[in-house]
């Protein structure tokens, strides 16, 4: 049985014994344990069913704790970190040599961000040590937004969600790694390029398969329904070639009516794209659990977090 719970005390308590607690963050939730504890990491690779060489996030409340991570801060992630920070943005760094291989996945670099939501910067901050926390989603599947999603994932096998509400941003973050000194984009997610080009310049762009076997979380297929799901651009012509299924609909801002289409899930109606990002996966979940023959999703405007939207839509299809 998990519970759902704003107790950040009780959260400490079982962080402190070694075990996991899922936590919110802007994106979406963390499943959380001490980076320290061989224990912890090896439950949160267990309860996903995750590879044991695909890394995870190291959570910290404070930038003053970069040091305890990471052996190097470049110029340019320092300003990364100052723009972005708290918030939806990861760099990839050089290792402190006493981070687990565990949380690295043997590599020489490790991933860090401070998250934005003041529940788990507050957790952070009583804590005596960070935490690693990947998105609470057995591999492979939709990343959580809401305590609801987690539980419904993994009640036999946690015992308890941090409630923090739903998740603001509702997209993993981005994450940013340097070659050479330079930055490179590995992973879309809620700041968009717009954004970090305007901060540190352009940007070279690795989001897709060139860094597939170090990296997984950038494999084709990942972020999927297990409701067979099309990604197109003209949902109503699509449809109709599909009128004895039972089919969910996903859009970014209009309405579609059809016999067949049984539900329809807008993004937003305002054609804003930073609120269709944040009901993404909710809408996602939502669609998975109707039934459905088929999901059809519409390509969302290709700009801006747009692009985040298209690149976890065209995952989910895969
Ligand atoms: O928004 C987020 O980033 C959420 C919340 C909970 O913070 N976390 C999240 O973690 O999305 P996860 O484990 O689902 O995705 C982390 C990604 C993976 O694709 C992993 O391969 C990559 O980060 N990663 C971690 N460390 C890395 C490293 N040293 N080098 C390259 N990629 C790394
Ligand atoms: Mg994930």
């Amino acid at each position: 049985m998990t519970i759902i719970s704003k107790d950040i005390v009780k959260a400490i308590e079982i962080l402190n014994n070694d075990d996991v607690v899922a936590i919110p963050t802007e994106t979406v939730y963390g499943l959380a344990g001490n980076i320290y504890s061989e224990k912890a990491i090896k439950k949160i690779f267990q309860v996903k069913q995750r590879p044991l060489f695909n890394p995870l996030i190291v959570h910290i409340h404070s930038i003053k704790k970069i040091h305890d991570i990471v052996s190097e801060f470049p110029d340019k992630a320092k300003i990364l970190a100052n723009a972005f920070w708290p918030g939806p943005l990861t760099l990839i760094l050089k290792k402190k040599s006493n981070i687990p291989d565990l949380i690295t996945g043997g590599k020489d670099t490790v991933a860090v961000r401070i998250p934005n939501h003041p529940v788990t910067l507050s957790l952070l901050k009583q804590l005596s040590f960070p935490l690693a926390a990947p998105s609470a989603n057995p591999f492979n599947r939709i990343s959580p937004t809401s305590s609801l999603h987690v539980e419904d994932y993994f009640k036999n096998t946690i015992s308890m969600v941090l409630e923090g509400g739903e998740c603001k941003n509702g997209i993993e973050s981005t994450i940013i790694g340097f070659e050479n000194n330079e930055p490179v984009l590995y992973r879309l997610g809620s700041i968009s390029i717009e954004d970090i080009i305007n901060v540190i310049g352009q940007i070279k762009i690795k989001n897709n398969k060139e860094i597939a076997p170090n990296a997984p979380g950038m494999l084709a297929k990942h972020y999927a329904p297990k409701t067979k799901t099309y990604l197109v651009n003209d949902v109503e012509n699509f449809v109709k070639n599909y009128q004895n299924k039972k089919v969910g609909i996903l859009r970014f801002s209009e309405d579609i009516h059809s016999i067949n289409v049984v539900h329809v899930e807008i993004l937003s109606k305002t054609g804003d794209l930073k609120e269709a990002a944040s009901r993404l996966y909710n809408s996602l979940h939502k669609l998975d659990n109707l039934n459905l023959d088929m999901i059809v999703a519409e390509i969302v405007p290709d700009f801006g977090l747009g692009k985040s939207i298209n690149d976890r839509l065209e995952r989910a299809t895969k």
